[in-house]
């Protein structure tokens, strides 16, 4: 039986993790997969999830299961954090999830349960894992116009005009902040001009928020998810704990569904529990456990906070830092918009031939779509990179 199985294509993020993997170069650079790392190139525990883990390691009693959604506390926890107060709490129907990932393909199959009809619009480009998983489910993608290839910036124009497709019971997927692959992000304004499309032609938000505290700030970072959810009837949220708790490997992320009729929320939760019960049960605890524990600790929350600020500024200066020396290797400011890009990726906007001439022939690593993680890089492996860039010829 198994000898009918196909081949399927390979993720390109997870196929250029084994490549870097395999290559025997010192030198090489990894821009690949979004992962944050130090100057040293290591993804550090955080301290706060440390001593949360110190603690639950000696006052855990019990690993019995906890709840088909999660603990409660985790889900107001994370309401909190991503929602503020834009919406009243019983508002929202949540259920803890294996990652941010997992939190998206729930999302997809209730809106594949609900609509079987409707089409999610992506921006083009997406993180490459949404289409991937639409198409696996059988949902129809359709791509709306996102990053303008000469600005390097959102073509706006482009955007709300291929949003004017959307049919009544279509899904727009909106990523929250730190557009992923391209670190472009819309304005508040540009934010508002969307939900009114959106709300004219009746199509529902679905808001992928997975670098929340990378961009602009914990808060500033969440103004258009928070933008969204008070001005819409109905959305979907996907959140990952993943990045800015640094607990990749825990599988920690949440699915809201908002819905401002009072009597929705009750079946939006139970689809949500009866969704995780379906594709694996009870969702994995111990990650959603120590971000409960931090967001509840006023000291463990403060350390968090300070540590989320400090990788946020690394990024920050590394994007800058990169932009000054290509400035001061071609004389212009081609290369400025490295600098006001937000969140942990930018696109270089370098064509997939020259993608893999940086790769053979400098050891750079980015997505072939020139997607760089800017985490990847640190004060000494910026001069190469700029160097690569202006040699390579992009
Ligand atoms: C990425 O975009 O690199 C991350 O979200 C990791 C992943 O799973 O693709």
């Amino acid at each position: 039986m198994f000898d009918r199985l196909k081949a399927q294509p390979a993720d390109k993020i997870l196929a250029l993790m084994q490549m870097y993997r395999e290559d025997p170069r010192d030198q090489k650079i990894d821009l690949g997969v979004g992962v944050y790392k130090n100057a040293e190139g290591v993804t550090p525990v955080m301290r706060a999830i440390k001593a949360a883990e110190h603690r639950l390691w000696e006052e855990q009693e019990t690993k019995a299961y906890v709840g088909l959604v999660g603990d409660p506390a985790f889900s107001d926890a994370m309401i909190k954090l991503i929602l503020g107060d834009a919406v009243l709490r019983d508002t929202v129907a949540a259920a803890a999830t294996p990652g941010g990932t997992g939190a998206v393909r729930q999302a997809f199959e209730m809106i594949q349960m609900a609509n079987p009809d409707a089409r999610v619009f992506v921006s083009n480009p997406t993180w490459p894992n949404h289409i991937s998983i639409l198409n696996y489910l059988g949902i129809e993608t359709v791509m709306y116009r996102y990053f303008d290839d000469d600005t390097r910036a959102v073509d706006f124009d482009g955007m709300l005009e291929d949003l004017k497709q959307v049919r009544e019971g279509d899904v727009v997927l909106l990523h929250g902040c730190c557009h992923n692959p391209t670190g472009a992000n819309l304005n508040l304004v540009e934010w508002k001009a969307v939900i009114d499309v959106l709300n004219d032609r009746g199509a529902l938000p679905m808001i992928d928020i997975a670098y929340q505290g990378f961009g602009d700030g914990l808060e500033a970072d969440a103004e258009a998810t928070r933008l969204v959810v008070s001005s819409v009837s109905e959305c979907l949220i996907a959140a990952s704990c993943s990045k800015n708790f640094g607990i990749y490997r825990e599988r920690t992320g949440l699915l809201m569904a908002v819905s401002q009729d009072a009597g929705a929320r009750g079946l939006n939760q139970d689809t949500l529990a009866f969704l995780n019960r379906q594709n694996y049960s009870f969702p994995p605890d111990h990650g959603a456990r120590l971000v409960t524990m931090i967001l509840n600790d006023d000291d463990l929350r403060a350390d968090w906070a300070k540590e989320l600020e400090d990788v946020r500024l690394s990024m920050l200066g590394l994007r800058q830092s990169l932009a000054d020396e290509l400035q001061r290797l071609t004389g212009s400011d081609r290369f400025a918009f490295l600098a006001q890009h937000r969140g942990m990726f930018s696109r270089l906007g370098a064509s997939p031939e020259l993608v893999e001439k940086l790769r053979v022939e400098h050891g750079i690593y980015m997505i072939g779509d020139s997607r760089m993680n800017i985490a990847g890089l640190n004060q000494k492996t910026i001069p190469i990179l700029a160097k690569a860039i202006v040699d390579v010829g992009v």
